[in-house]
């Protein structure tokens, strides 16, 4: 058993505002644990701050053309403002630019150099000659090794995901200059991670087997492809300067800093901060999204271990991420649904959207956040089964009882029942948050109020106060005991609207344990309700989604030519075998309004081939036209039928697609290069 629970949340990057996909991932689970917690009286710390290093805060000041620290006081603001009004529970929001994170960052590392936990390493990297720089992390881009997507970073492919580093990218760019960089030696200290990959096998995938299946999964495939040795310094003028003789220019990695941000943090809080990181019986747990994992279970964790005073993670809840409307939330393409933004445009709906984005958290697998999932879960959800049982209950008692709780009569068996379940619905919602499964355990929160509608509509007090008005005494009075303790159950959720709510009913903040007793005796008297939540109209919804289609519209709005692409060696262009040859027949795919099935005679062969361009040619038209075909493409299967090949086509911005085709008549498989 543990005594004391330290919450860490990851620090977002102050290179931008935060969005839903924060809120979502991160800080609403993070904010409902601490806040459960809180309210079991348990010694909880919940501890954020923003990321204010490393290479996204740098480029971000290079595009705005200003410096990297304008750049994070202007965010961080920003970010810790829309936390505060959101109402995340912090007991300290702070920055990895603040003088104690310096001071700490810079001592952990001192401590791991001084043990000799590093290992120094001259190695060539990449060099922009251009800028006389070394191209760290997001500084240099390339093609992804793994699937092929051409804007890979130095660190991480953001199309499938993939952790890289900037030798595995293909065709290597200088994100400063698009020059091709050259290898050149610096010096660098590495964490030997395979030191300790028996040791994190036998603690993450022998001892701590309760993970979610998505981090345990994770985790063992790292495991299982074998660790290498990370640098934890860089190239570069923003960021912790390393503290040793000799590391000029050189400054802390990002991920070495930042999460030490979670201990100077702590520190800040409170002078007894080590009673959260370094005695076992605090439980340390860290709300992250799931890119976050190798991070905060594998590289976080081995420094602490060799560091050797601290506590190590309990459990490292990690979510998947929050698509919105069907595509992956961007940043640089604008494709999010801003925090700053929202709070203007839905003032006093902070808990609407806390609300929506827990009954569809991503847990267990990337979900999508939808305009008219949001509008349909607060009109049915919150309107109809929350604000809706709490106004017929309320209203109802103010018109038989002036507002004060009636004397119940003797309980009936549906009392009793109905009464009792709200302490199995306490037990489900402990057991639910006890294991990170926070939609859940907000689905058995709401149950207590479909309870209590369910109740209602079997007693009909609007009926029975004709023929037996002693009975609707009890009926409400067992009413207003479902009313009191949703504002306990629901609180870590909702807690705006359970404030509210207590007004209403003219009642303190309850404890957790209060959950299941009588909390509104005969004789209380309540205030005046008020509506909890409104209905959201079609019109505003509709605004938000135009507001998307004009994002979509921008982003996709092409350029009249498109960029030019990095250069290739000949050998690669020779790898590619390209024929000229004629369509022999044609004819449209059934039911596609796009796909042509195409016989070409290749002058090696007659083959099949699948092509995406029904929309401009007609199979009569084509037939008998010779065209350039790239004859060893791998054969792919489209709608069934297997494509042997590609034509290659001359596609300008309105996206037509016209035939490259001889200026006179060859023989097919005549060769073209
Ligand atoms: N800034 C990182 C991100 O947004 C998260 C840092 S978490 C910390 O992905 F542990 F390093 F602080
Ligand atoms: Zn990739």
């Amino acid at each position: 058993m543990y005594k004391r629970t330290l919450i860490t949340s990851a620090l977002p990057y102050a290179n931008g505002p935060v969005h839903i996909g924060h809120l979502a991932g991160v800080y609403v689970p993070a904010d409902i644990f601490a806040r459960y917690l809180r309210l079991k009286n348990e010694d909880v710390i919940f501890i954020g701050g923003s990321d204010e290093h490393g290479v996204p805060i740098t480029i971000r000041a290079e595009k705005e053309g200003v410096t990297p620290q304008d750049v994070v006081d202007k965010y961080h603001h920003i970010i810790k403002e829309s936390f505060r009004r959101f109402g995340i529970s912090f007991d300290i929001y702070s920055r990895t630019t603040a003088p104690e994170h310096h001071r700490t960052a810079s001592e952990f590392f001192r401590t791991l150099y001084d043990k000799g936990v590093f290992v120094e390493k001259t190695a060539e990297q990449y060099y922009d000659e251009q800028n006389g720089r070394f191209l760290a992390d997001r500084y240099i881009v390339g093609t992804c090794p793994k699937c092929g997507f051409d804007q890979a970073y130095g660190d991480q492919c953001e199309k499938c995901g993939t952790s890289l580093s900037p030798t595995e990218l293909i065709n290597p760019r200088s994100k400063l200059s698009g020059a091709t960089p050259v290898m050149k030696p610096t010096k660098h200290w590495y964490l030997p991670l395979e030191k300790y990959e028996n040791w994190l096998k036998q603690w993450i995938l022998e001892e701590h087997k309760e993970w979610k299946t998505n981090v345990y999964g994770q985790c063992k495939s790292w495991l299982d492809n074998g660790l290498q040795p990370r640098a934890v310094t860089r190239d570069l003028d923003w960021g912790i300067p390393v503290p040793v003789d000799g590391a000029d220019g050189k400054v802390l990695y990002v991920w070495f800093d930042a999460p030490i941000g979670y201990i100077s943090a702590t520190k800040e809080l409170t002078p007894d901060w080590e009673k959260y990181w370094k005695d076992p019986d605090c439980r340390m747990v860290h709300f992250i999204g799931k890119d976050n994992i190798v991070f905060h279970c594998i590289i976080f964790p081995v420094m602490l271990k060799a560091e050797g005073t601290y506590i190590l993670p309990d459990n490292v809840p990690a979510n998947e991420f929050l698509n919105l409307e069907g595509d992956k939330i961007s940043t640089s393409h604008n494709w999010a649904i801003w925090l700053h933004e929202y709070l203007e445009e839905f003032p006093g709906k902070e808990d609407v959207l806390k609300y929506v984005l827990t009954a569809n958290a991503p847990e267990t697998k990337d979900n999508d956040f939808t305009w008219k999932d949001f509008q349909a879960r607060n009109n049915n959800e919150l309107v109809a089964i929350l604000g809706n049982f709490v106004n017929r209950a309320l209203v109802l008692t103010h018109k038989y009882y002036d507002g004060i709780t009636p004397e119940p009569q003797q309980l009936t068996d549906i009392d009793r029942n109905t009464l009792q379940e709200i302490a199995v619905l306490k037990g489900e919602v402990e057991r639910s948050i006890d294991s990170y499964r926070f939609r859940e355990a907000l689905k058995s929160a709401m149950d207590m109020a479909r309870l209590g509608n369910k109740y209602l509509a079997d007693e009909e007090p609007w009926k029975v106060i004709k023929t037996d008005p002693a009975r609707v005494q009890t009926v409400l009075y067992v009413s207003l005991q479902i009313v009191g303790n949703l504002t306990v159950i629901i609180e870590p959720f909702l807690p705006f609207s359970m404030e509210k709510l207590r007004r209403m009913i003219n009642l303190e903040k309850q404890e957790w344990t209060t959950i299941g007793s009588i909390l509104l005796p005969a004789g209380h008297r309540l205030n005046q309700p008020e509506l909890l939540f409104e209905k959201i109209e079609d019109d505003v919804i509709e605004r938000q989604i135009s507001k998307l289609k004009a994002t979509k519209a921008d982003n996709t709005a092409a350029p009249d030519v498109a960029p030019a692409k990095a250069p290739v060696s000949f050998d690669d262009f020779d790898r590619l075998d390209i024929r000229v040859g004629t369509i022999v027949a044609a004819e449209a795919v059934p039911k596609t309004d796009k796909l042509l099935k195409l016989t070409v005679d290749t002058g090696l062969d007659r083959r099949t081939v699948v092509s995406g361009i029904a929309k401009w040619h007609s199979p009569d038209a084509i037939v008998g036209k010779q065209v350039a075909l790239l004859v060893n493409l791998e054969p792919r299967k489209l709608r069934g039928i297997e494509s042997q090949g590609m034509l290659l086509m001359a596609e300008d911005a309105s996206g037509a697609l016209r035939f490259v085709i001889p200026d006179t008549a060859v023989t097919n498989g005549a060769t073209v290069k």
